[in-house]
């Protein structure tokens, strides 16, 4: 009973294909079920029958031998099962990852290791970039444009439906609609080299007007630093070569290698989806990025003070 209780407690959560949020996750889901539901069903028939065959008094078994087991238990009943099971298997397939007209656009690139994201412009509003983390409205159709930058990689954010690679050199697309707001996952499901058990990503579904209020504000130019500490930070930033990597829209960083900073304080987690945002996680990965995450691109800046890793994390922290 207990085990039963935890075995079904795993179903729910943040990272779960059994805890459909939206899109194509209800439909494969319930393909899911039914499938494992009659396999199990048919499985223990047959086990039955076979016991049954083997065990059983011989008059009392006799009926097994007859013309009619074969014909009905080998040929009739696959041919029918296997005949409803098929098309409904194409019907689920045709009907997952249709793009809905007027779906929100956005285009997520995999890397080693970490998402870069980006926001095309529409209508109004300006295209922007941002990373490891991907903001959508509940109810909107999202239709998500996807490549690599160098090899491959697999996206997937299990409570929204099926994975698509991420391939250099070609685009895959994925639609799906959130249906409620929550926090979920989403992870790299493609072995892409020494981290890639860390790459996630967060996907955060916002009622429409908060998800406007997100977006307008990604789209602005980074916040000027308003205390002494965090000026302090930026000119570390600036002199610590940073820029040359990542870009800060509004001042002279606009390295186009790294994530993109300019709000990365608003962003829930760094790494990737390693560590909660804060100035303590941000100035620990800013000196150990090779201790934490061996492999990845950005080296180790060992050599910041406690103090300076402080005031420049702390500029970052302050990127809302
Ligand atoms: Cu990227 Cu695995």
């Amino acid at each position: 009973m207990l085990s039963c209780a935890l075995a079904l407690a795993s179903c729910s959560g943040v990272q779960s294909a059994l805890d459909p949020a939206g899109g194509d996750a209800l439909r494969i889901y319930w393909l899911a079920v039914i499938m494992t539901v009659g396999a199990t069903l048919i499985f223990f028939a047959v086990t039955g029958l076979l016991l049954y065959a083997i065990f059983a008094p011989p008059e009392r078994r006799a009926w097994l031998g007859g013309r009619n087991t074969i014909v009905y238990g080998g040929l009739a009943f696959p041919i029918v099962v296997l005949s409803m099971l098929l098309p409904y298997g194409l019907i689920v397939m045709r009907d997952t990852d249709v793009r809905m007209p007027g779906a929100l656009p956005i285009e997520v690139v995999g890397e080693q290791y970490w998402w870069r994201v980006r926001y095309p412009g529409e209508d109004e509003r300006p295209a922007f970039s941002t990373a490891n983390e991907i903001v959508i409205p509940v109810g909107r159709p999202i239709a998500v444009s996807v490549t690599a930058a160098d090899v491959i990689h697999s996206f997937w954010i299990p409570n929204f439906g099926g994975k698509i690679d991420m391939i250099p050199g070609r685009v895959n697309s994925l639609n799906f609609t959130a249906e409620r707001p929550g926090i979920y996952r989403g992870v790299c499901a493609e072995f892409c080299g020494d981290q890639h058990a860390r790459m996630a990503f967060d996907v955060v579904a916002l009622e429409p007007s908060a998800f406007e209020a997100w977006r307008t504000n990604q789209a602005k130019p980074a916040p000027e630093p308003d205390l002494p500490q965090l000026v302090r930070g930026r000119e570390l930033f600036r002199t610590g070569g940073c820029g040359s990597c990542h870009v800060v829209r509004g001042t002279e960083a606009n390295g186009l290698f790294g994530p993109d900073l300019t709000h990365v304080g608003s962003r829930r987690t760094i790494g990737a989806g390693q560590f909660p945002n804060n100035v303590g996680t941000l100035a620990g990965w800013i000196a150990n990025t090779q201790h934490i995450k061996p492999g990845v691109r950005m080296p180790s800046y060992g050599s910041f003070t406690g103090e300076d890793l402080r005031a420049l994390a702390g500029y970052l922290e302050s990127l809302k």
